[in-house]
């Protein structure tokens, strides 16, 4: 019998001296009264409190790419905790790692700094537009998340499609309390270039960067329509403006080289971040050395710290080994064929995608979403999280907020049956 019983106590607990009782608000799913705690995880799977064990797809919203605790990252970790985790200077693994970005990433001529999220990193690489470009504008598409900093968290958790205005001239939703406006941010629709042409035919003298995730994660993932990151790249370089791939999700997860490796599109800054580290706060800033090189940001007292830098290496050392990406891609396709299978047996509509260690699952369509706006008329979220919340009861782990799943190298063919048995189960009591 399934029991959450000290996650319940713990968490009325945790309220009386954190607000909400959370860190994090993505920590609690929508539809759960209160957060499951986690007590330790290994490999594919992670226990909670109450010793219920779970075969897990979040990973941690992704770092885990290695799966829990994996060995070579604790061990490098272990190791630099007895030299120190933090010197103020810069070491010889911090060479060694700013090296190998700019051997495996293809845009990456320069690394212009480590630092510790990719919060940090997307503001960063936002400036570094600015100074480059002498303008101030930055076009970022509905949907999209990069950090929760003032300017860029804008229009990617709507509660209803009127909160984003019109589709051909959207507005500009904030989220947090407090939250100033972002005036020099400019939202946009994805997957669309002509909307982007006439925009940048306008207003190109003002736009310093265009911001995305070159696979819209932060929703039910969107991908890019064939041709949209290409034309984006021309479009971008005809109007004189600077392209950010946010690869804090894709990087490593997708190829080694992240989205631009995997879609063959290199754009002028990028960052990464989740599971460059394989579980440690590390991100990363690189790209064409005179883009990268117009910033000047050179504060951050946890910068380019021994510890994360550590499992770093170790991370791309595990990672860099033959087979890796075709293995994962190979476990995300049949994670992905076989909900497809599933949908057809139980008369449900799901549309799921893979991209190395990315799958989707998505309910109330067949069709694969185009844009953010798709997710109000077409996606059945309701549907999502309640077969999230039966998946937990029985052992696997999934977002709970909306169908971006994850896979890790330690995850096993048995895993993937025992989840696609778990599913066949809730989906033929729905
Ligand atoms: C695409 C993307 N960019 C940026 C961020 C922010 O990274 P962090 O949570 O490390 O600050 C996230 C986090 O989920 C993300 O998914």
């Amino acid at each position: 019998m399934y029991s959450t019983t000290k996650s319940k106590e713990l968490f009325e607990s945790g309220q009386k001296s954190l607000v909400r009782g959370l860190c994090s608000d993505i920590h609690k799913g929508a539809w759960q009264e209160y957060p499951v705690y986690m007590s330790y995880g290994k490999g594919s799977k992670c226990y909670d409190v109450d010793g219920n064990s779970y075969i897990d797809y979040l990973l941690a919203f992704g770092p885990m790419i290695l799966g829990y605790a994996p060995e070579a990252v604790s061990k490098a970790v272990k190791e630099q905790i007895d030299k120190a985790s933090l010197l103020a200077a810069p070491t010889e693994d911090m060479v060694a790692l700013c090296n190998k970005l700019c051997e495996i990433i293809p845009s990456a001529e320069k690394v212009s700094v480590l630092l510790n999220s990719g919060s940090e990193a997307d503001v960063h690489a936002v400036r570094l537009a600015r100074a480059y470009t002498g303008k101030t504008r930055i076009v970022k598409f509905e949907g999209h998340y990069h950090g929760w900093m003032d300017e860029l968290k804008v229009s990617n958790e709507a509660l209803k499609e009127s909160l984003l205005g019109p589709r051909n001239n959207p507005w500009k939703l904030r989220h947090a309390n407090g939250q100033v406006e972002p005036i020099h941010v400019i939202t946009a629709p994805y997957n669309d270039l002509n909307y982007l042409e006439t925009l940048f035919k306008r207003r190109s003298n003002e736009i310093a960067g265009v911001i995305l995730e070159p696979i819209m994660c932060n929703a039910e993932p969107v991908f890019p329509r064939k041709g949209f990151l290409e034309g984006l790249r021309e479009l971008t370089l005809k109007y004189d403006i600077a392209l950010i791939f946010d690869e804090v999700i894709t990087g490593f997860r997708t190829a080694l080289g992240g989205a631009q490796e995997y879609f063959g599109v290199t754009p002028d800054i990028s960052t990464f971040a989740k599971a460059i580290a394989g579980g440690y706060p590390l991100s990363a800033v690189v790209g064409r050395e005179e883009v990268v090189s117009a910033g000047n940001l050179s504060a951050g007292t946890f910068n380019g710290n021994s510890l994360c830098v550590a499992a770093a290496l170790a991370t791309i050392g595990e990672l860099e080994k033959p087979g890796v990406y075709e293995e994962l891609e190979r476990k995300s396709q049949s994670m992905a064929d076989g909900l497809i299978k599933l949908g057809k047996k139980h008369g449900l509509q799901i549309t799921s995608q893979a991209a190395g260690g990315i799958w989707s699952m998505v309910f109330g369509t067949e069709e694969a979403l185009v844009d953010y706006r798709d997710h109000f008329g077409k996606v059945d979220k309701a549907m999502y999280q309640r077969v999230a919340e039966a998946c937990m009861e029985r052992g696997v782990r999934l977002n709970p907020w909306r169908g971006r799943l994850y896979m890790s190298t330690a995850h096993t063919d048995k895993d993937i049956r025992c989840t696609l048995d778990v599913l066949d189960d809730i989906f033929s009591q729905l």
